[in-house]
């Protein structure tokens, strides 16, 4: 079942996903080398707690940290660690709150220092790909449509879209219906909705799509060993252009 929100729960998971916003602003002005991933999940901790909010993911299916921090050929759930950020890196940073029993969830892959055009190549394409996923999510669409958009987009640049791992609903729950593939055919899939809520996320490599699972029992990273990106905003599906809950302005702002 994926649920219709009415306007006050919309706005909500709006004050949710802009305090996930504004973490990751928060973030970014301690992004750089030297840096460990440890100190950037102390920083987003203590910022949520001081924001009336606790840390989403913490505890989560027993996951032990604030953030997922994943570095260059990690996909997702890099479990934030000693391990120092290195000029060239690629971060992805994904954070989750729950503040007035509503979730909020949004990733951003932070450059470190300077890093290869290959890879700011990348970060565009992947992020675009994301707003071109947003772009479909209309009432009458269907999910099928958001994975396309991605996907096509993402294909015509030759990467390649993770399949293991999809975008979902968000509510009272971090993970609701529906699922939200970063891959589809048009047409196909649940029926898009005014008001439900969706996380879409782009997990893309930049070789081959598949991934592993690392012996933490969490992190996941490309087969190949490839670079890859992900990006993560909530949207609310609207008539005739979806609301986007949270935002990047706080990261790019700086
Ligand atoms: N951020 C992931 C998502 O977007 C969820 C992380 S779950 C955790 O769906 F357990 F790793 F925290
Ligand atoms: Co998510």
């Amino acid at each position: 079942m994926i649920i219709i929100r009415t306007t006050e729960e919309i706005e909500l998971l709006r004050e949710s996903n802009l305090l996930v916003s504004s973490t990751l602003g928060e973030l970014a002005k301690w992004i750089q080398p030297g840096v460990t991933t440890q100190k950037l999940d102390e920083i987003a901790e203590e910022y949520i707690r001081s924001h009336d909010a606790i840390p989403g993911f913490l505890g989560y299916h027993g996951y032990p940290k604030t953030l997922c921090t994943s570095i260059n050929n990690q996909v997702v759930h890099g479990i934030p660690s000693a391990i120092k950020l290195r000029e060239g890196d690629i971060v992805s940073v994904d954070c989750g709150v729950l503040k007035n029993e509503y979730y909020g969830d949004s990733a951003y892959t932070f450059p470190v220092g300077e890093i290869s055009d290959e890879i700011k190549k990348l970060l565009e394409v992947t992020k675009e790909s994301l707003y071109r996923g947003i772009g479909t999510a209309i009432e009458g669409k269907r999910v099928g449509d958001i994975g396309y958009a991605v996907q096509t987009y993402c294909e015509s640049h030759g990467y390649s879209v993770v399949r293991e791992l999809v975008g979902h609903g968000i509510g009272k729950n971090l993970h609701e219906a529906p699922e939200v593939p970063n891959y589809g055919r048009m047409g196909k899939g649940s029926k898009l909705k005014k008001g439900m809520v969706l996380c879409i996320e782009p997990m893309i490599n930049i070789g081959r799509k598949e991934v592993i699972q690392e012996n933490d029992g969490w992190t996941i990273r490309t087969a190949d060993k490839s670079p890859s990106a992900h990006f993560e905003l909530a949207v609310v599906v609207q008539k005739d252009k979806a609301e986007i809950l949270s935002t990047f302005r706080y990261i790019e702002e700086i």
